[in-house]
């Protein structure tokens, strides 16, 4: 069996950041630095073939066996729930997943709270550990004009530097997790090719 171990990264800051520490462990693709409009390099040298991918896709390409390994947020893993193997915390990327909005707006009483969110299954998990009523509005973006406008009471979102909470008036209210990336893997991929995606997790493992 081909021992070649395809990489699913996600694009953008976190997939730079991520291929940095490859490049460090040893996992470089002298391609990627001049990359044209090419979505796949590879590394015959070294085994490893990169593909970069929409950050929310990594876990479906991983799951579905379409990339053997990838780097995915602990938000997808815990909203998805793929069946993956999680590998390592690369300790990376870390932010947190927040309830958000006026000071207040998560104490009202004697209706549900609405809360707009993109992570849907993490906010009903969280609401149901504390045995309240929500209505949830699903949103894909710009979550942080729900509050203002008056969608919905709070919002459930991932927090950073909490400059966007800021800038639009709202505060972080209650810290539901927090938040990271995942170097995670198929689990098929795992057992057939074992030894080289070892070698990857234990390598970068010296970098976290
Ligand atoms: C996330 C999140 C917030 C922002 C928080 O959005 O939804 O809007 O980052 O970061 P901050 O605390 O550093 O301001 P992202 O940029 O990932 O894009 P999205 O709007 O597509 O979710």
């Amino acid at each position: 069996m081909d021992q070649t171990v395809g990489i699913a990264l996600p694009k953008g800051r976190l997939g730079d950041k991520v291929y940095n520490m490859l490049d460090r462990a040893g996992y470089g693709c002298p391609q990627i630095l001049d990359p044209g409009r090419r979505l796949i390099f590879e590394n015959k040298e070294n085994g490893v073939r990169f593909f970069f991918v929409k950050p929310s896709d990594v876990a479906i390409y991983v799951e579905r066996g379409a990339a053997d390994i990838g780097v995915a947020g602990k938000d997808i893993l815990l909203e998805y729930t793929p069946d993956i193997y999680e590998l390592l915390d690369l300790n990376i990327g870390r932010c947190r997943m927040c309830v958000c909005g006026v000071s207040g707006s998560n104490e009202i009483a004697g209706r549900p709270l609405r809360v707009a969110t993109k992570f849907t299954n993490i906010t009903k998990e969280y609401y149901s550990s504390l045995s309240r009523d929500i209505d949830i509005i699903h949103l894909n973006g710009s979550i942080e004009l729900a509050p203002i406008l008056g969608l919905s009471d709070v919002i459930v979102d991932i927090v950073e530097t909490g400059t966007t909470l800021r800038e639009n008036g709202l505060s972080e209210l209650e810290k539901i997790t927090d938040i990271s990336a995942r170097l995670i893997s198929n689990k098929v991929s795992y057992k057939f090719k074992f030894e080289p995606i070892t070698r990857i997790a234990e390598k970068l493992a010296e970098f976290v």
